[in-house]
This record gives C-alpha cells, sequence and structure tokens, in this order.
C-alpha cells in the first residue's frame, strides 16, 4: 500500500468514528452524506503526512486532519448553493437532494464541529491551531466573495484572479500542512516553509481545478463540465483567452461571459471553441508548472530528509496530473 493509501483508509476510519449521526436527523443526515461522498481527502492526507515528516505519528494529527476536511466539506456545501451546482463526487449536491435551507445549517453546524476538534489539543498547540485556522477561514469568505463579485464583472486581471483562488483553495492547502507542523512542534521556519509549499501547490491546483471544470471527463469528473462557463466564472481559461483572441473573438467572448442564456450546452461549446482558439489550455497547463516548480523550489529550503522531500515531490506531481 502507499504511504498516501495508508494515510487516507487512517484518515476515514477516523472520520466515521468520530462523526455520527445525532438527532435531529434532518440536521445530521446531509454532513454525514457530504463526508461519506468521499472525495480526495488531499487536505487531511497532507495534515497527517506533514506531522510525519516532522517526527510526530500521524495519530496526533488526526483531529486537525478531520476539523480540516470538514471545514472543507462545510465550504463546499455552500460554495455549490453559491455556484448553483448540481452535482458534486457523482452525487446530487446537498442542496439539489435536500434544499438550501438544509445546505445553510448543515453547513453551519459542521463549520463549528471543525473548531469543537480543535478542542482535544491542549495549551499551545490549541491556540496556534485556532489562530491559523480562523485566519484561514476568513481568508476563504473573502476568496469566495471575490469568485462571486468577478462573476459580473469583465475588468478582473490576472494578478486580481491569482489572488481570488490564493484565499478561496490555496490558503486552506497551505493551513493544512501547517497544522501538521504545529502539532510536531516544528520550528518556525519549518512551519512557514511547508505552508508557502501548501499554497503553492493550492494555487496550481485550483488552476487544474478550473482546467477540469472545462475540459474534465463528464464521465468520471464528478462535477458539471461548463459549470464554471454557465456561471460566467472568470477562471484564468476565459481571462487568457481574452488576453490571447483577435478583437472579434474577444467581444464574443465578453458577450457570451454577460449572459445566462437557457440554453447552456451551446453556451459551453461556443466558450471552450474559443478557449481553444485562443491556446487558453497550454497556458493555464503552463501555470499549473509554474506554480507546482515553486512549491519545489520551497521544499529545498525545508530541514527535513531527501526521503520526504521526495514523497512531497511526488505528491505535487501526481496533483498536477489529476482528472477528478
Ligand atoms: C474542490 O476541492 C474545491 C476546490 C478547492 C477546487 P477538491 O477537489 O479537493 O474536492 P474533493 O474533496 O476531492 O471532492
Ligand atoms: C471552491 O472553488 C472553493 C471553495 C469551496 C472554498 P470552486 O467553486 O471552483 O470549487 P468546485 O469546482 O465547485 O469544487
Ligand atoms: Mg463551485
Ligand atoms: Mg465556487
Ligand atoms: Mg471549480
Amino acid at each position: 500500500m502507499t504511504q498516501i493509501a495508508h494515510y487516507r483508509d487512517a484518515f476515514i476510519a477516523y472520520l466515521d468514528e468520530k462523526i455520527v449521526l445525532n438527532k435531529p436527523k434532518n440536521l445530521y443526515e446531509p454532513i454525514l452524506y457530504i463526508l461519506q461522498l468521499g472525495g480526495k481527502r488531499l487536505r487531511p492526507v497532507l495534515t497527517l503526512m506533514t506531522a510525519e515528516i516532522f517526527g510526530t505519528p500521524y495519530k496526533k494529527a488526526l483531529d486537525a486532519a478531520l476539523a480540516v476536511e470538514v471545514f472543507h466539506n462545510f465550504s463546499l456545501v455552500h460554495d455549490d448553493i453559491m455556484d448553483a451546482a448540481p452535482l458534486r463526487r457523482g452525487k446530487a449536491t446537498v442542496h439539489e437532494k435536500w434544499d438550501v435551507n438544509t445546505g445553510i445549517l448543515s453547513g453551519d453546524a459542521m463549520l463549528i464541529i471543525a473548531y469543537q476538534l480543535f478542542e482535544n489539543y491542549d495549551g499551545t498547540t490549541f491556540r496556534e491551531l485556532a489562530k491559523l485556522f480562523s485566519k484561514t477561514a476568513i481568508e476563504v469568505c473573502e476568496g469566495q466573495q471575490y469568485d462571486i463579485d468577478f462573476e459580473t464583472r469583465n475588468d478582473v486581471t490576472i494578478p486580481e484572479y491569482l489572488k481570488m483562488i490564493e484565499y478561496k483553495t490555496a490558503v486552506l492547502v497551505g493551513a493544512a500542512m501547517k497544522m501538521g507542523a504545529l502539532v510536531a512542534n516544528a520550528s518556525e521556519k519549518d512551519a512557514a516553509g511547508i505552508y508557502d509549499f501548501g499554497r503553492y501547490l493550492g494555487l496550481a491546483f485550483q488552476l487544474q481545478d478550473d482546467y477540469l471544470d472545462a475540459y474534465g471527463n463528464p464521465e468520471t469528473f464528478g462535477k458539471q463540465v461548463g459549470g464554471d462557463i454557465i456561471e460566467n466564472k472568470k477562471t484564468y481559461l476565459y481571462l487568457k483567452a481574452l488576453e490571447n483572441s483577435s478583437k472579434e473573438n474577444k467581444e464574443k467572448l465578453i458577450e457570451l461571459f454577460s449572459s445566462q442564456p437557457t440554453d447552456t450546452t451551446k453556451k459551453v461549446e461556443l466558450v471552450k471553441q474559443l478557449f481553444n482558439e485562443s491556446n487558453a489550455p497550454e497556458a493555464i497547463k503552463e501555470a499549473i508548472q509554474v506554480y507546482t516548480s515553486k512549491a519545489f523550489q520551497v521544499l529545498e529550503t525545508l530541514n527535513i530528509g531527501e526521503r520526504e522531500k521526495q514523497s512531497l515531490t511526488l505528491f505535487g506531481k501526481q496533483l498536477m496530473n489529476r482528472t477528478v
């Protein structure tokens, strides 16, 4: 069994033990539903792996890992409401299967459960974890608001987009890793370094998410392909396409991204044609490489062994080529 599969299995066993069906059923069922739908478990695996990299048994990091995954799933439940998304991990989203109110409240409870999990740490570790978590959670909200604001703006720049994805996605990947370092009492320098490694990987990860949203295989992707196009999301694909299109195509794109047509299939098809003509898919792939390389550069500054660096590098490479 690979190291990653080992951490994932241990994490899932812990999740199943700790998150159980309480009353009222209508509050807890959606929580269990979303948490048991699967997903890659990327963030908790990173927390556990980082704790061990800094010399502490992963078991000590299980509560922090669970907090991160519960928070992530909370953010998905609310994100799916905000993005009007019908599908998550190949199944109906919580607000589709139940309703919007259920999604709001079950999501709120998940956020609180995530905080509670830090109570299992004492003293300094508790304070450090809670502080990092609060900072990260508020940044995720800021990123999510930018993402929504950008839907109705047509002057979004690439630096603005990068800031938005750093907040909505990358900081949580960084924090997931730093939590492992905090539990392991790593040096401040190493904790900050592993945070940056995760943050760069998180940027690459969100770029890949944007790529897959348009170009993923609908059979296996698990989300509605073209969802970002339908919602007028100003992703890197869109911004690069604008930058590299003829005047005529640029106008077409702007027009398509200020509308909410009923024939969404046609819109997705037209937009993808314009993306393709401008080589936007190649540009996003290049950006993914750039941020993954930045993550690998940070790795060199960390006071960890070669084997550990290799495990993290392998993890980064696998993420870059993921299809779900
Ligand atoms: C989806 O995250 C939301 C993003 C930040 C892109 P993941 O792709 O990690 O979702 P799961 O947990 O594996 O389903
Ligand atoms: C999600 O971004 C970021 C958060 C949930 C905080 P997306 O909206 O791109 O994520 P998916 O594509 O729905 O998973
Ligand atoms: Mg979404
Ligand atoms: Mg979103
Ligand atoms: Mg997405």
